[in-house]
């Protein structure tokens, strides 16, 4: 039997349980997906392996824990330096980020985008706008305060704060902050967002299955947009491919998420 999980603080409400459950239920996988609150990160190896996992998914607060807890990390989660899945490769922790190409995976139907703003300069944050810089996206970031602008400009990034922003176009704007999550507020001024709304052509919320305050603005302007929704799905269905070893086609694992949350 091949136990997986997901640690977190707080975990009660992840629907990741669900997603993985269907999907190893419906390729008759022995295995089984569970939650585990996960209340102090520098455990998560420990925890890991007591609980003889074969693999978990990361969330809030511990992805930079995670990058800390694993023998190898691969791909673009060494540079975002955040994990939020791991597999145990033969007794080896090995992580990887799939928040980042989940959102990649999300907006490959939006037509004609070049140029991306993304509000905020979280984790969130850093794990997409990479990302599509790497895909060769132009990627600025937004953020209402300087500090946590460090790591993007070390990487290259046009950075802005509230007070040194200059309005201009761009084509997709991304709220990564936590603006609208339990409060009714938006993520940048409600002069700059309209101003920005005007030009631009989608919108999209990492908050997912709420229509914030940044997603009315989106619909008053009448704009294509997404919440966070599709981001959840594909960062799963990418997470279940690592967990089964790229044993099950994308196609069908997506299916089968997109099922049982519709
Ligand atoms: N859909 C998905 O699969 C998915 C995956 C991961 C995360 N998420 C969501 O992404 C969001 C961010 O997560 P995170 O881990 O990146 O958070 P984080 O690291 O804590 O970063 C929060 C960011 O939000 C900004 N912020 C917070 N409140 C704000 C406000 N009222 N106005 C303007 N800016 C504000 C902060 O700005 P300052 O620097 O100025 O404080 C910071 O840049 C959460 O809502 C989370 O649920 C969704």
């Amino acid at each position: 039997m091949k136990l997986f999980a997901i640690f977190g603080n707080p975990v009660s409400h992840s629907i990741s349980p669900l997603l993985h459950n269907s999907v190893i239920e419906h390729f008759k996988e022995e295995a089984c997906y569970g939650r585990y609150l996960l209340k102090n990160g520098d455990l998560l190896k420990e925890k890991f392996l007591f609980l003889k996992l074969k693999g978990v998914n990361v969330t809030v607060p511990h992805k930079e824990a995670a990058f800390r807890a694993c023998d190898e990390v691969r791909g673009i989660a060494k540079e975002i330096e955040a994990v939020n899945t791991i597999v145990n490769e033969n007794g080896k922790l090995i992580g990887y980020n799939t928040d980042a190409p989940g959102f990649y995976e999300s907006i490959k139907d939006f037509r004609g985008v070049k140029k991306i703003l993304i509000l905020g300069a979280g984790g969130t944050a850093k794990a997409i706008s990479l990302f599509l810089k790497k895909e060769g996206f132009e990627v600025e970031i937004l953020n209402r305060s300087e500090n946590r602008l460090n790591f993007f400009k070390e990487k290259g990034f046009r950075t802005f704060n509230w007070e040194s922003f200059e309005i201009s176009k761009y084509d997709l704007i991304v709220n990564t902050t936590s603006a609208g999550l339990s409060d009714n507020c938006l993520p940048v001024r409600e002069n700059v967002l309209d101003a920005l709304m005007k030009e631009a052509k989608y919108a999209v919320d990492v908050i997912y299955n709420k229509k914030t305050p940044f997603l009315k603005k989106a619909i008053d302007f009448n704009l294509s947009y997404k919440d966070g929704r599709d981001m959840l799905i594909y960062q799963a269905v990418i997470a279940f491919e690592y967990f089964f070893d790229k044993k099950y086609k994308r196609k069908n694992i997506l299916e089968q998420m997109k099922e049982i949350i519709s």
